[in-house]
C-alpha cells in the first residue's frame, strides 16, 4: 500500500504505522476475545473504538486464525437493514478466501440464495436488495447457523452497537440477539458503542438481555507522552520537527480525544515546510483553518434549527461545560424562555447528537462547533 502523503490520518484505518500506541489496549481486547468472552467496547465519541478494532483485526494472530466481520450498524434502522450489512460484510470479507469459502455461506442462507450469484471464475456477487430480506428471523437464524459452522472461528464486532435497541420492526431485538450470541460457539463478539448511558445500561441493568454476558474494556485516551513520540516520529520521518510543547498543546486543547488531535496535527503537518519546526503559535491558526472549512455546514445546521433548540445550544457553547441548565439561573444567564422548554430543546439536541452529557454535565458534542458558536456569538 502507497504511503499517504500526510501521516495523520483523519478517518479509517490504514495500518500500524499511523496508528498511535494503543499496544495494553489491544492486547487486552485479543485476550479477551481469544478467551472466548464477548466484550463491550466503549467509550466517548472519536477516542477511537472503530480504530482499535480494525487495528486488532489486522494482527497476524487474529487475521490468520478468524473470520472477521466489521459492521457499523449506526444507520440500520430495523432487523431487515442489520440482515443486509451483515450477509454483505460476510461475503465480502469470504471472498478473498475462494469460492468455497463463499459457498459454505452460501448454502446456509436459503433465503438469501437469490440474491447471491457466482461469476464464471466463481467470484460472489452480493445482489440482494433490502426489498428481499422477507424472512427476517429466518434469514437471522441461517446467518447465525452460519457463523455456528463455518470453517474457521468467527469474529464479528458491531459498531455503535447501541443502535438495535431501536429497531422498527423488532422490538425485542436485544433479547433475540442474546439468544443467538450465547449459543454460537464458534464466533466471538465485539460490540462497541458511544453512548455511554445507552452503551453501560445494556449491559450493565439487570433487566437488559445483555446483563452479566460481556466482558466491560472502556476506553480512555492515549497517554500524552505516546501522542508526543508519536507526532515526533512522523515528523522526523519527513524531515520536519514538531516541539513536545506543541503536541501537548493540542492534546490539552481538546481532552486527548484521538479525532481532534489527529485533525490538528494533520493540518500542523501540511504547514510546516520541510526543514521547519512546527511551534505552539501554529496552533491556534490550524484550529481557526479547521473551522473555516466547517464554516458553511455549521451555518446550515444553525439554520435548520428550531429557535429553542439554537438558543439553548449557543447557551451551552458559551457554558462550555453547562450544569445545572434548567436551573433559573442559568435560564436568566443566557436569557431562554423557560425550564420546561429548555427541557424539552435538551431532549432534542441530545438525540440528534449536537449536545453530549456526562455525568450531569452538558458540552457542545462537536468541539469545533463550539469554537464556531462562540465566535459567532461570544
Ligand atoms: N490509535 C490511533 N492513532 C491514530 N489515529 C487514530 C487512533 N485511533 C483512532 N484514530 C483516528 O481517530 C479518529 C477517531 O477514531 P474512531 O476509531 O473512529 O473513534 P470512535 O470509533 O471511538 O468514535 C479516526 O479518524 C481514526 O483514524
Ligand atoms: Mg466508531
Amino acid at each position: 500500500m502507497k504511503a499517504p502523503i500526510n501521516p495523520f490520518m483523519t478517518s479509517g484505518y490504514l495500518s500500524a504505522d499511523y496508528f498511535c500506541d494503543r499496544q495494553s489496549e489491544t492486547e487486552n481486547l485479543i485476550r479477551e476475545i481469544t478467551n472466548g468472552n464477548n466484550t463491550a467496547l466503549i467509550s466517548t465519541r472519536r477516542m477511537g473504538k472503530t480504530g482499535l478494532i480494525k487495528h486488532c483485526f489486522e494482527q497476524e494472530r487474529v487475521k490468520n486464525h478468524f473470520y472477521t466481520f466489521f459492521i457499523d450498524i449506526y444507520a440500520t434502522k430495523s432487523l431487515r437493514d442489520f440482515i443486509f450489512i451483515l450477509s454483505k460484510e460476510i461475503i465480502e470479507t469470504l471472498k478473498p478466501f475462494g469460492k468455497k469459502a463463499v459457498e459454505i455461506f452460501w448454502n446456509s442462507v436459503k433465503s438469501l440464495q437469490g440474491g447471491i450469484s457466482f461469476d464464471l471464475s466463481g467470484n460472489p456477487s452480493f445482489n440482494v436488495s433490502l426489498g428481499d430480506i422477507n424472512a427476517g428471523k429466518t434469514t437471522l437464524d441461517e446467518i447465525f447457523a452460519y457463523l455456528a459452522n463455518a470453517d474457521k472461528p468467527c469474529i464479528v464486532a458491531i459498531d455503535e452497537f447501541q443502535q438495535i435497541s431501536s429497531y422498527a420492526d423488532q422490538d425485542n431485538m436485544e433479547a433475540v440477539l442474546r439468544t443467538y450470541i450465547q449459543h454460537c460457539a464458534n464466533a466471538r463478539f465485539i460490540f462497541a458503542g458511544s453512548q455511554r448511558h445507552t452503551m453501560g445500561n445494556m449491559f450493565l441493568s439487570a433487566s437488559r438481555p445483555f446483563y452479566q454476558s460481556v466482558s466491560m474494556l472502556y476506553l480512555d485516551r492515549i497517554p500524552r507522552e505516546e501522542y508526543v513520540l508519536f507526532a515526533q516520529k512522523h515528523f522526523e520521518r519527513n524531515k520536519k520537527n514538531i516541539t513536545a510543547e506543541t503536541v501537548e498543546t493540542v492534546y490539552s486543547r481538546f481532552d486527548g480525544i484521538t479525532w481532534y488531535v489527529q485533525k490538528i496535527l494533520n493540518v500542523l503537518f501540511s504547514h510546516t515546510n520541510v526543514n521547519g519546526v512546527c511551534t505552539a503559535e501554529m496552533v491556534p491558526p490550524a484550529i481557526e483553518s479547521i473551522i473555516d472549512s466547517y464554516r458553511y455546514a455549521y451555518s446550515e445546521t444553525l439554520f435548520r434549527l428550531p429557535e429553542k433548540q439554537k438558543e439553548l445550544l449557543v447557551a451551552i457553547a458559551k457554558a462550555g461545560k453547562a450544569k445545572t441548565i434548567t436551573s433559573s439561573e442559568f435560564i436568566q444567564k443566557y436569557k431562554l424562555a423557560s425550564a420546561s422548554s429548555v427541557q424539552s430543546a435538551q431532549k432534542v439536541l441530545l438525540e440528534k447528537d449536537y449536545i453530549t452529557t456526562e455525568e450531569g454535565i452538558f458540552s457542545v458534542y462537536d468541539r469545533f462547533f463550539e469554537i464556531w458558536l462562540r465566535e459567532k456569538y461570544g
